[in-house]
């Protein structure tokens, strides 16, 4: 086995929590970016981008809580290129046991048209702001956005005006993911062979996924000198997406042969922050996707179950567990009791008290009553599904009856709890979803627009659990819901009840991507 311990240290620097969260539709309640903070924390991450302070209240609370909450890591808030967004970053992130403050202007020439700077005038832009952050904070980022799109010797120029202002990393943002492997690694040879000072400071990376190549740039930024990678859990994030996390730590870990860098991630936890993070954003991770999808370890094939019968190094180049897949995917049942339960979901990642455990243990024998074998994913989806549905929600689900026939139009009877007392209509719709959301809609006016509606088995059989997940708009806000049940309508309405309690509990966000595009003051 390769000593690592020798090995230069590769910094993972996460932002799930703000490039992922900017993704339209990624939603995340407050309580959800706490947990995923603590999980991200509890992984060995080195640095969580926690959010956008100044992009609202809900934003800068959650920030501030993150950093309040840190045990290991560094909490890092993203500012725009101004005093009042510095400023109000670091009223957020200075509660961190370590904080950073990260701020950035778009350098390219596009970038400079729309901020109507000169290049000197935004040289002197780029000097002010960050030594205003650096007297705030000894923890400063600074990123020229759409560096791959920048002119070099301008590039060179804005990172050296950033290191003489204080800046102790220097972030090379893919913006657009317009780069490739070669092209990424010489930027950072270039910036190193250039800048007075570069020697003196952390160089990260930061690439988009447009054309499926963020893993490799990342990667190829690090061959040529770049020591922090700037990633998502599942490759979250607007368009196509970041660098997944995943992906290059196990790459990192599989290949350290050829790649000698080691990183401080704890990979075994990297399937259950996998499930948390697509749970809460709403966002399914396809079943092919590398190192965490569905069918990343699945062997269908004869020659390829065969093979990895005999000896599993065969077709698996990573072990299950490394990225902790539980080993042993027992099936529980009905007659499984208490203590299997609290085992397996430990198992799973999740440490029940004995109050929680009564209550999961409850949802489980309901399940177990109505799908002969539950597994692990079917668990997983429960767990999602006991956090986004409680009894005490404004809006509960009482009694469902829909009929449905060839002749249509189908029909829903449906009675709500509605802030503690029921009410019944019933509806008619185009199929039992639409007549389900109409009912909703009768009983419950709210004016928002259905953005997304989507359902994906959790495991394979007709009487698989569904897990559906909705997303509602309404006054420039989104807000998301996600439940599962063998009933696909059952877990529909749940969903839609679920986006709706957080509508009426005033848990959207506003898309604030045009924050991040747009102007910079
Ligand atoms: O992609 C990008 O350029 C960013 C910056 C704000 C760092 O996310
Ligand atoms: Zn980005």
């Amino acid at each position: 086995m390769t000593d690592t311990t020798q090995q230069d240290r590769v910094l993972i620097f996460d932002t799930t929590l703000r490039d992922g969260e900017q993704s339209p539709g990624a939603t995340m309640s407050h309580d959800e970016k706490l947990e995923i903070a603590g999980l991200l924390d509890e992984m060995g991450v080195d640095v969580i981008e926690a959010g956008f302070p100044i992009a609202s209240e809900g934003d800068f609370q959650a920030v501030s809580d993150i950093a309040r909450n840190a045990r290991n890591a560094v909490i890092c808030g993203l500012a725009r290129a101004n005093f009042a967004d510095i400023d109000r970053c670091w009223e957020a992130v200075k509660h961190a046991p370590r904080p950073r403050i990260h701020t950035f202007i778009g350098t390219s020439p596009l970038h400079r048209d729309i901020t109507a700077l000169t290049q000197d005038a935004m040289v002197d832009r780029i000097q002010a702001t960050v030594a205003h952050a650096r007297n705030l904070c000894d923890n400063v980022q600074w990123s020229p956005m759409d560096a791959t799109r920048t002119e070099h010797d301008y590039l060179c120029r804005v990172v050296e005006t950033a290191i003489k202002a204080g800046a102790t990393t220097i972030n090379i943002p893919d913006t657009v993911g317009y780069t490739a492997p070669r092209e990424s690694a010489d930027l950072i040879r270039m910036l190193l062979a250039r800048v007075p000072g570069a020697d003196t400071i952390t160089f990260a990376t930061h690439c988009h996924n447009d054309l499926g190549m963020a893993t490799a740039n990342a990667l190829a930024a690090v061959e040529a000198g770049a020591r922090q990678i700037e990633c998502t859990i599942n490759g979250l994030g607007e368009r196509a997406g970041n660098t997944a996390l995943e992906e290059v730590v196990m790459a990192l870990k599989v290949r350290n042969d050829i790649m000698p860098y080691r990183t401080g991630i704890d990979t075994t936890k990297i399937m259950h922050l996998s499930r948390r993070v697509s749970q809460v954003s709403g966002f399914a991770v396809q079943f092919n996707k590398a190192v965490v999808g569905k069918n990343a370890f699945l062997h269908e094939s004869g020659i390829h179950q065969d093979g990895v019968l005999k000896n599993a190094q065969t077709f698996e180049i990573m072990r299950p567990e490394d990225i902790g897949l539980t080993a042993k995917n027992i099936a529980m049942g009905k007659h499984s009791g208490r203590a299997a339960l609290r085992a397996k979901m430990a198992d799973l990642g999740y440490d029940l008290g004995d109050n929680q455990l009564k209550d999961v243990f409850v949802r489980f024998k309901a399940l177990a009553d109505r799908k002969k074998e539950v597994y692990d994913d079917d668990l997983v989806a429960l767990m999602a599904d006991a956090a986004s549905n409680a009894e005490s929600d404004h809006l509960s689900l009482r009694k469902l009856r829909v009929i449905c026939g060839t002749e249509g139009p189908q029909e829903a009877e449906l009675t709500l709890s509605i802030g503690g007392a029921d009410h019944f209509v019933d509806a008619t719709g185009d199929g039992p979803v639409d007549a389900c959301f109409n009912a909703v809609k009768m009983l419950y006016p709210h004016g928002a627009t259905l953005d997304l509606y989507q359902v994906q088995a959790v495991t394979e059989g007709t009487d698989a659990q569904a897990t559906v997940s909705v997303r509602l708009s309404k006054d420039g806000r989104v807000f998301t819901g996600q439940s599962a049940d063998t009933d696909t309508v059952v877990a529909s309405v749940k969903a839609y009840l679920n986006a709706l309690n957080r509508m009426h509990a005033g848990q959207g966000r506003a898309n604030n991507a045009a924050l991040v595009t747009g102007r910079t003051s």
